[in-house]
C-alpha cells in the first residue's frame, strides 16, 4: 500500500482520536512508521495499525476503516485537487473512479495498485458498483464514498448488497441518494 494512504489515516487519527493513539498503534503493530507518500509498504502494516486503533477506540475494524475513509477523502483531494477539478457531483466522481481518477493516481504514484470499481447501474436514486481488490478494503471504500458525498454536500446512504467478508465473491456497494 502506498505511503500516502498511511499518511492520510495518520492525519485522520490525529484530528479525531485522543492524542497518542497513532504512536500506540505503531508500537502495537510493531512498525516504525515514518511513511513517505511515494513509498510502498506491506498491507499487513495497515491491518495491524487499524486493528490497534480499533482496540484503543472500541470501534469495530469496519467502522475504523469507514471513519478513516470518510475523514480521509478531504485530505486526499487536498493533496491532488486537480484529480477532481472537473468533477461537479458524486455520481460523476463514482463513474470516473475507474476510468480517470485511479488511472491518474497511477501516474502520480508509480507501482500503486488501486482497486477496481465497475459501475453496474446508476440513476438519480441509486448507483451500484462492484469493488474488486485483493486487499478487501471495501469498508474503506464505503468511507471514502461517504467523504466524497460530504464534499459535494450530497446526502447518501452507503451499503453493500454483497461483500467478501460475508461470503461474497466480490463486493457490491450501493450508494442511495436521499
Ligand atoms: C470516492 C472516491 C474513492 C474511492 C471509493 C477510493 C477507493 C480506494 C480504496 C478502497 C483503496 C484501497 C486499496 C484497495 O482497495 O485495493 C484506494 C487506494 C488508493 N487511492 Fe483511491 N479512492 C477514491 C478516490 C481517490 C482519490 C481522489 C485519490 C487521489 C489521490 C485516490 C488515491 C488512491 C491511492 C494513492 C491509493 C493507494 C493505492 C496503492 O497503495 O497501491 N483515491 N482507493
Amino acid at each position: 500500500m502506498k505511503g500516502v494512504l498511511f499518511n492520510v489515516v495518520e492525519e485522520v487519527v490525529d484530528e479525531t482520536l485522543p492524542e497518542g493513539t497513532w504512536d500506540r498503534a505503531l508500537d502495537s503493530a510493531g512498525v516504525r512508521g515514518a511513511y513517505t507518500s511515494l513509498g510502498n509498504y506491506p498491507d499487513e502494516q495497515l491491518v495491524g495499525i487499524v486493528g490497534s486503533i480499533s482496540e484503543q477506540s472500541g470501534l469495530p475494524v469496519p467502522d475504523v476503516l469507514r471513519h478513516a475513509g470518510q475523514h480521509g477523502f478531504g485530505h486526499l483531494i487536498e493533496r491532488h485537487p486537480e484529480l477532481v477539478g472537473d468533477v461537479d457531483d458524486l455520481p460523476t466522481l463514482l463513474a470516473q473512479l475507474d476510468a480517470v481518477i485511479h488511472p491518474e493516481v497511477l501516474k502520480l504514484y508509480p507501482e500503486a495498485t488501486p482497486p477496481m470499481f465497475a459501475v453496474e447501474s446508476s440513476d438519480d436514486q441509486l448507483t451500484t458498483m462492484r469493488y474488486t481488490s485483493p486487499r478487501q478494503l471495501c469498508f474503506l471504500a464505503e468511507g471514502l464514498i461517504t467523504g466524497a458525498a460530504d464534499h459535494y454536500a450530497t446526502a447518501v446512504t452507503v451499503t453493500q448488497s454483497e461483500c467478501v467478508h460475508e461470503g461474497g465473491t466480490s463486493c457490491v456497494i450501493e450508494v442511495r441518494y436521499s
